[in-house]
């Protein structure tokens, strides 16, 4: 599976990369049939540059002196080109070579090392499967609706709906500006149809475009990667990637947590990710509709204290936006 998605990835930089020089193509020669000067300048140039290739070998008693004279005269002409292109409303780097990343010109590689972009890609594929590709259209900062929760007050909380999700929503946006700077991690505990998951996805996606690679399960996919990965003989290379990214990424989500079925193997999983990921300052949100007691019983008390003494808690309260809009 790995090696599928891997080369599919590849794939589809090599296309992007056709895509792109094809474009580039295309420019130049629209520049060149209306600039017909850019021609020369573009032909000068590689004339200068094959020159300066040859000066170390022709003349190597005063290369340096040579060497900048051509460089010189090559940012001139680089000058007038983008002098040219301005002035007759074209971008300066019009004719440069094109790139969705530029860190890694659409290679997916930086010095052997995957580039952020690449990650992205491989996290995409595992969004892709869990179905949030299409909520994270839908559900972002832009399209949080606070209406949604009431400023009536709210049996015995202090604070109303309304005000409680201020708070919250507060504290997201707070968790996204301060990402890299924090060691906060999040639990969103309440009952059902409250944006517990909506809030979740309006953080994956901003920080998704921040170029963080961001991974969701819900708890039962999660458990279902480890008990996979642990029983199964032959283990996929896939699996392994699955199992690295829920260590690795730089933001882990756990929808659904306690919707699972538990056992003391899975207890000890979710302890060592969770673990890890704080020993290793990466980040991680839990949503669950658990209380904090029942997750004190659902699950040992390592992991509970660990997610106390780690994680801003924050309780979600109303009525559900679920049947309100199907109303
Ligand atoms: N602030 C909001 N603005 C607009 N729509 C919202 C908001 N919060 C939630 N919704 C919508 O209400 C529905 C329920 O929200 P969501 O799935 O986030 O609830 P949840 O708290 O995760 O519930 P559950 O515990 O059942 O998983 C979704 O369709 C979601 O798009
Ligand atoms: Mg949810
Ligand atoms: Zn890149």
């Amino acid at each position: 599976m790995a090696n599928d998605v891997i080369t599919k990835v590849l794939r589809e930089y090599q296309q992007l990369r056709d895509k792109n020089a094809h474009l580039a193509r295309q420019r130049k020669e629209e520049i060149y049939k209306k600039l017909p000067r850019i021609r020369e300048i573009d032909d000068s140039i590689s004339t200068l540059g094959i020159k300066l290739s040859h000066i170390v070998l022709k003349h190597p008693e005063d290369a340096n002196t040579r060497f900048e004279k051509i460089k010189n005269k090559i940012r001139r002409l680089q000058q007038e080109k983008g002098e040219l292109l301005a002035v007759n409303g074209y971008p300066v780097d019009y004719l440069e070579p094109i790139y969705n990343c530029s860190d890694c010109k659409d290679t997916g590689y930086i010095k052997g090392r995957q580039c952020h972009c690449f990650k992205q890609r491989l996290v995409d594929y595992t969004y892709a499967q869990s179905n949030l590709g299409r909520r994270l259209t839908k559900e972002n900062f832009n399209t949080f609706n606070i209406e949604y929760y009431s400023d009536a007050p709210f049996g015995k909380e202090k604070l109303t709906p309304r005000k409680n999700m201020e708070i919250i929503y507060a504290a997201c946006l707070n968790f996204v500006n301060t990402f890299d700077a924090s060691d906060t991690n999040l639990l969103f505990y309440g009952s059902t149809g409250l944006g517990k998951t909506f809030l979740c996805n309006c953080i994956a996606r901003e920080l998704m475009l921040k170029g963080k690679t961001v991974v969701y399960q819900t708890a039962f996919k999660l458990f279902d990667i480890l008990r996979e990965y642990k029983f199964r003989s032959n283990r996929a290379e896939y699996d392994k990637k699955q199992l690295e990214d829920l260590v690795e990424a730089d933001l882990l989500i756990i929808d659904d947590l306690g919707t699972e079925v538990n056992n003391a193997f899975i207890s000890s999983e979710l302890f060592n990710i969770l673990n890890t990921r704080l020993i290793e300052d990466k980040k991680t949100i839990i949503s669950t509709n658990l209380t904090l007691e029942e997750l004190a019983k659902h699950y040992s008390e390592r992991i509970i204290s660990r997610i106390i003494g780690n994680y801003k808690i924050f309780k979600f309260y109303g009525e559900d936006i679920r049947k309100k809009r199907s109303l």
